[in-house]
């Protein structure tokens, strides 16, 4: 009961919060979105065991399936339909209100954290900065790439996954003959400590952080 009043708490902050970014002339805000911060009372406390880590891996791989979804999948149909300065709108904004809506509804954190990060409330803490090392690590080494679970600097169990660059990302996140100027120019708008350029394909980009502080690691 408490859980449910706490979620009705958070979704009526976040909606309220949405409504104040979202500007009336267009689709894209003029500073960086701040996604909601799930806090549990009183965690449930587990061991990371092998159990107890499958059981979460097994939830996580299903819950970054969804927001990939929609990160990705919405992301193309929004280029497709109403362009690529549109989609800028979306990242900016609808991909994160989303995001929010699955840390809602699932009691999780969600970052996609990033080194050479685009908007600096993404940028890794020195734990998750080690972690990715260690994905850039196996990468150069052709090792398989695999989501793991941990516990963080506040003793919550965090899934965490390596994003890679596909061809499409380079739209927004390539060179500046990659990037269209007028792409370019509304990014630099957004974004005016934009690191995020320059990447090439097929190369890790960031990576996923899904918390649950549902839980409290022993
Ligand atoms: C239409 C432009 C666009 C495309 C295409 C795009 N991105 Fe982004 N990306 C953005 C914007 C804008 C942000 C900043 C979002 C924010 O404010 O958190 C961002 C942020 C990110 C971040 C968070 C870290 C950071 O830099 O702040 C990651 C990771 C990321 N993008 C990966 C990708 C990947 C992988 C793809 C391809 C599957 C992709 N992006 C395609 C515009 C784009």
């Amino acid at each position: 009961m408490k859980k449910l009043l706490y979620t009705i708490i958070i979704l009526t902050i976040a909606l309220s919060s949405c409504n104040n970014q979202t500007t009336k002339s267009g689709k894209i805000k003029t500073e960086a979105y701040r996604p909601v911060e799930i806090v549990v009372d009183n965690p449930t406390v587990i061991e990371l065991n092998d159990s107890t880590k499958e059981a979460l891996f097994t939830r996580a791989k299903w819950l970054a399936k969804q927001i990939k979804f929609a990160y990705k999948e919405e992301l193309h149909k929004v280029v497709t339909e109403q362009g690529m300065l549109e989609a800028i709108g979306f990242c900016n904004e609808r991909a994160m209100e989303i995001s929010d809506s699955l840390s809602v509804v699932h009691q999780i954190n969600i970052k996609r954290a990033a080194l050479k990060n685009r908007n600096p409330l993404n940028a890794m803490t020195e734990k998750e900065t080690k972690i990715y090392k260690d994905f850039v690590i196996g990468w150069l080494n052709k090792a398989p790439m695999k989501g793991r679970i941990m516990a963080n600097e506040l003793n919550q169990p965090v899934y965490y996954n390596v994003i890679m660059m596909q061809r499409f990302c380079l739209k927004c996140h390539g060179n500046s003959e990659e990037v269209n100027p007028e792409v370019a120019q509304k990014i630099k708008e957004l974004y005016p400590i934009d690191r995020a350029t320059d990447f090439t394909i097929m190369q890790p980009r960031g990576m996923w952080a899904i918390t649950f502080p549902e839980y409290s690691v022993k």
